[in-house]
């Protein structure tokens, strides 16, 4: 809860240094007057009335995105044709969003390519560093992880063999797990559900120091918190590009191979866009000298095209502002919710503390499912991870203060008034 009285405090600050029960939405509305970010929200289309606590699951859209996939579409495709893999450098975009991409997770150029999904450049680079350590069996991960990494993990294991294996330990217990048996660290640095966040430099340290390497995986971290993966030795890294990088539904993903693994790291699906020479056409595969060798088949040229628009406007908001933000936005939501819905049931399910948490809230509930559809049927759309935790998203770049209000209001109507308690809300739909 936060605390105190202090009401000369100005921006975020302002938040921390007063009780949620005094705050009123006008503070709020003067706090977005005064915020550093207000323009870039106009740089996204929102919906009047729509209040949008889900940018972690799938980013707003950015005005400039459907214009500039129009000429993407018209100038470069349809006049250009096949012309512009090399007029409008269709071949290096790859790289160049991966270098854009780079800046915001502490990586160096060329470390970074768009390529694919998460869940592939996971497989690739898990297979990758499994074949860096040989000799050591374990890819080691937390049970409760997104369960796609964890998928994937199970897939290469199937396929190895009986030489790879993937053991689980609870977070507490992964630095004390990692020893000479393990090839790989696989851990999601902000957890999808309770938004935890683990200590990257101590864990990567600590994986270094029993030999074996350290595979991040940033989709809720990449624009949201801190990362600086070269600070930390990280050794490989994966994200998507549809969350908080605001690329659009099914963006391409992006990997990150540490320069120091690159001569030496092989991805398993040698694909010809990741040859040294693709033009050549020769029978003999050969990978490619430094992180292409990374890519696989041909770029999806217009999803790149749109995750870019996404990254430049992440890349034009000052970062300390976005994460200051970012904290100050979820801080507010969890006062708020304290101060507005005790006794309703509900149950934080995420760190207390804003360090030890990334850029969204999970609430427990009985009735998640339920309450987060009457929600959602009011305008303010979070999403629900089962079994029984609604998660709000706080995207810095465009959410405003006054939303968390409305937000936390309009949880505080659907529960005393039980009004997520109709049938249309039990109602279960395959996307949740
Ligand atoms: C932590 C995490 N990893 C991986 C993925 C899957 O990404 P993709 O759909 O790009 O394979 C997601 C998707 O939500 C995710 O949250």
């Amino acid at each position: 809860m936060v605390t105190g009285g202090c009401d000369s405090a100005r921006g975020p600050d302002a938040i921390r240094h007063r009780s949620a029960g005094t705050l009123t939405l006008a503070d709020l509305e003067a706090l977005d007057r005064d915020d550093p970010l207000r323009d870039v929200r106009d740089a996204f289309l929102l919906t009047d009335g729509v209040v949008y606590l889900d940018g972690n699951s799938l980013g707003a859209l950015p005005r400039a995105t459907p214009a500039r996939l129009q000429e993407v579409c018209a100038r470069q495709w349809g006049e250009g044709l096949i012309r512009s893999w090399t007029a409008h450098d269709w071949i290096g975009a790859p790289q160049r969003v991966g270098d854009k991409i780079a800046r915001l997770i502490g990586a160096g150029p060329a470390e970074v390519v768009v390529a694919d999904s998460t869940s592939v450049n996971l497989f690739k680079l898990l297979a990758a560093a499994c074949h860096l350590r040989p000799g050591r069996p374990l890819i080691l991960s937390e049970p409760g992880n997104f369960p796609n990494d964890l998928y994937v993990a199970q897939g290469l294991q199937g396929l190895s063999s009986g030489r790879i294996e993937l053991r689980l330990v609870p977070a507490g217990q992964i630095e004390a797990a990692i020893d000479e048996q393990v090839a790989v660290v696989l851990l999601t640095h902000v957890h999808y559900k309770s938004a935890a966040v683990h200590d990257m430099t101590r864990i990567t340290e600590r994986a270094h120091a029993r030999g074996a390497l350290i595979l991040w995986d940033l989709s809720h971290s990449a624009g949201a918190v801190p990362v600086d993966l070269n600070a930390a030795q990280a050794d490989f890294a994966v994200g998507c590009g549809y969350k908080y990088l605001n690329g659009g539904p099914g963006a391409p993903a992006y990997l990150f191979v540490a320069r120091r693994h690159q001569a030496a790291a092989i991805s398993p699906i040698t694909g010809w866009l990741g040859h040294a020479r693709p033009f050549d056409f020769v029978d003999e595969y050969a990978p490619a000298p430094g992180i292409e060798r990374f890519l696989a088949g041909s770029h999806p040229i217009l999803g790149i095209t749109a995750l870019e628009v996404g990254v430049d406007l992440m890349l034009q908001a000052d970062a300390r502002s976005r994460i200051e933000k970012s904290r100050a936005l979820s801080e507010l939501f969890i006062s708020l919710v304290e101060s507005r819905c005790a006794g309703q049931g509900l149950e934080l399910a995420s760190p207390r503390s804003a360090e030890a948490r990334g850029s969204h809230v999970a609430l427990r509930h009985a009735q998640a499912w339920a309450v987060m559809q009457a929600l959602i049927a009011r305008g303010v759309i979070g999403d629900f991870r089962a079994p029984d935790a609604m998660r709000f998203g706080f995207a810095p770049l465009y959410n405003r203060y006054a939303d968390i209000w409305h937000g936390v209001e309009a949880l505080r109507d659907v529960l005393h008034g039980a009004a997520w308690d109709r049938p249309e809300f039990r109602q279960r739909h395959a996307v949740t």
